[in-house]
């Protein structure tokens, strides 16, 4: 979604704000844009549909100088993908905005402002809030006020930054519902919708709350009042990821390189989370133990890859540690009418811990009576951890390609913990052997990575496709899904997944030598099963690819590839199979040569509903 930059500086801010737009095109977008207050008290501007080198080529025709700007990478809500509407909006020539978020009210604030006649530039419910700030700043020359007072006019959701050219040492920040850190430097200070926008400039960092306006300036520094307007202090962060978070290395995308980081993550994510055989349940957070004594149902609720990791820790929670389980995607949830039973916990998975819906869910599920609400989020610091009781952080660190991976497995891992945590059985011989598979994991990723050359063949038959079915039974049922929709993310391939028993009551009449088939089947109690669907498949002439365990007794013939993926326990199998199903989604869209980093379309973080 929309990636916000600014910077007040004792230098010219151009190269820090494209440097910083770069480092926000992962989030999606469709245009970008620039403005720059010069040594003159002049406003310019540069925007452009597409890419930001589009925007960079444009700059470099005719730079732009001056020590305070802002910027912006565009995700199209209110109009399409254009250069009009392209962020930063200005009001009379003298005030700059940008603005990430959805502002709810803008159609009768825009009849308003129309009947005063007010003439708009663009489609964009940013334009605005230009106009009000703008007013409101004519009357009482104070940008921290005008900010202040619009906001008390507009209801939805929003992240933003405004400069005003009669006041040029100053950039007024605000957030409600939308990401936005300010980053601390030494006598110059920045705003950015991510922390990995500013690593080139510094790695301290001020996390705003909601409804937290910011007031960057001169000498003065920074200044952050609440939602009530009372001066509050937030704490200052140091990022620790280092700058080697935001760069691909020498990998060719960053989808590439995060696939490789699993086993490194994962082993974070289990860092100081296990004691000699058994799981900590203090890595939930001091009040966790006490909490988890009284669940006895669970509700878990997320987005996209997140749900599916949710999915699979539903069949791990109700096998091992015998709780009632329900997943649901967020946006369902948080418009039905939500029965919860007594002593239920409720749990968001997010990688950004900003997705809208998931937030809106956990905002509903907080008038509903739980007995408490955990977040496992990926972001220290987000919206999602903040208003939870409990929390689990994932170490995946910054994941920068939209498509999820090492978030995803992290996620898993994670839930896992969770799952051996709430079990009564604690420190028996099933959570020592656990723990023990757990410690193994990272060896056994290293290895499913090594079957990177043999997908990168496999790919090959994928890449002139149309559509392409994936089959799993049990906890594999969420990996062919997750499996799918990584292949329709990046390759564009219609791909869908469907539990191997429900082949024969509707996909099975799409079966032919067009349609290639996944199936996920590592050696559990369902093998037997799923072998049978497999059978169906090859007598309709279908091409099937399987994913078996080494050990599998699978005999591979014309129409049917086996590849042995390294052998862990039954639980542990999702977590494994699912490295082999990013690598071919991987390859494929490398083969058809699509934007595997930044799919058409696509967000990283959904900030909007
Ligand atoms: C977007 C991303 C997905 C992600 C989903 C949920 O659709 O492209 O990769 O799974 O949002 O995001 P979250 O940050 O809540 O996990």
């Amino acid at each position: 979604m929309c990636g916000i930059v600014a910077a007040l500086a004792a230098r010219n801010v151009q190269g820090i704000l494209l440097e910083g737009l770069k480092r926000l095109e992962y989030r999606g977008y469709d245009s970008a844009g620039m403005a720059v207050l010069d040594a003159g008290g002049h406003l310019h501007r540069q925007r452009a549909l597409g890419k930001v080198a589009a925007l960079e080529e444009k700059l470099e025709r005719a730079p732009l100088n001056g020590r305070i700007g802002i910027a912006h990478t565009r995700w199209a809500t209110h109009g399409k993908p254009s250069e009009a509407n392209a962020h930063p909006h200005l009001a009379a020539g003298r005030l700059a905005i940008v603005h990430n978020g959805i502002i709810e009210n803008f159609e009768p604030l825009k009849r308003e402002l129309e009947v005063e006649g007010v003439m708009f530039e663009s489609e964009t419910d940013t334009e605005v809030v230009a106009h009000l700030v703008a007013r409101a700043f004519e009357r009482r020359h104070d940008l921290l006020a005008a900010v202040q007072q619009t906001l008390a006019r507009i209801d939805g959701a929003y992240a933003l930054a405004v400069m005003h050219a009669d006041a040029p040492r100053e950039i007024v920040g605000a957030r409600k519902g939308s990401p936005l850190v300010v980053g601390v430097g030494i006598d110059e200070h920045f705003l950015a919708s991510d922390p990995l926008a500013l690593l080139q400039v510094t790695d301290r960092f001020v996390y705003l709350r909601e409804g937290d306006v910011v007031r960057l300036s001169d000498g003065g520094g920074i200044e952050v009042f609440d939602a009530e307007q009372r001066p509050v202090t937030r704490p200052l962060q140091v990022f620790e990821h280092g700058d080697g978070a935001a760069s691909r290395g020498d990998y060719r995308h960053f989808m590439l390189k995060e696939i490789h980081e699993q086993p490194a993550v994962i082993a974070a994510t289990l860092e100081g989370r296990l004691s000699g055989s058994h799981v900590l349940e203090s890595s939930f957070g001091v009040d966790a133990g006490a909490l988890f004594a009284d669940v006895r149902q669970i509700h878990i609720v997320a987005c996209g890859t997140s749900y599916h990791a949710g999915m699979v820790a539903r069949y791990w929670l109700e096998k091992l540690a015998g709780i009632p389980t329900q997943v649901e995607v967020a946006s369902e949830y948080r418009y039905r009418d939500v029965v919860v039973p007594q002593d239920t916990l409720f749990v968001t998975l997010s990688q950004s811990g900003e997705t809208a819906d998931t937030l809106a869910a956990l905002r509903y599920a907080a008038t509903l009576g739980y007995l408490g609400s955990l977040a496992i989020c990926n972001v220290p610091g987000s919206s999602l951890t903040r208003e939870s009781d409990l929390s689990l952080m994932t170490q995946a660190g910054p994941e920068i390609g939209v498509a999820s991976t090492k978030a995803f497995t992290t996620q898993l891992v994670s839930l896992l913990l969770l799952t051996l945590a709430l079990r009564r059985e604690r420190g028996d011989a099933r959570e020592a052997a656990l723990v023990q598979a757990l410690r193994g994991l990272p060896a056994v990723l290293e290895r499913a990575l090594e079957m990177d050359s043999p997908i990168a063949e496999l790919s090959e038959a994928f890449a002139e496709k149309h559509h392409a079915l994936f089959l799993g039974r049990g906890t594999q049922f969420p990996i062919a899904l997750e499996g799918a929709l990584k292949l329709k993310e990046i390759s564009y391939i219609h791909a869908e997944a469907y539990p191997a028993g429900e082949l024969k009551h509707g996909p099975l009449a799409l079966v032919d030598a067009d349609m290639p088939v996944v199936a996920v089947a590592p050696n559990d109690e369902l093998l037997e099963k799923l072998k049978s669907n497999l059978q169906e498949v090859r007598a309709r002439g279908g091409e099937l690819f399987v994913f078996a365990d080494e050990g599998v007794a699978l005999a591979a013939t014309d129409n049917l590839r086996v590849l042995h993926v390294p052998r862990v326990d039954e639980c542990l199998a999702p977590i494994v199979y699912t490295v082999p199903l990013q690598l071919l989604s991987y390859h494929v869209a490398v083969l058809k040569g699509t934007d595997v980093d930044q799919p058409r379309n696509l967000a990283k973080s959904v900030t909007v509903e």
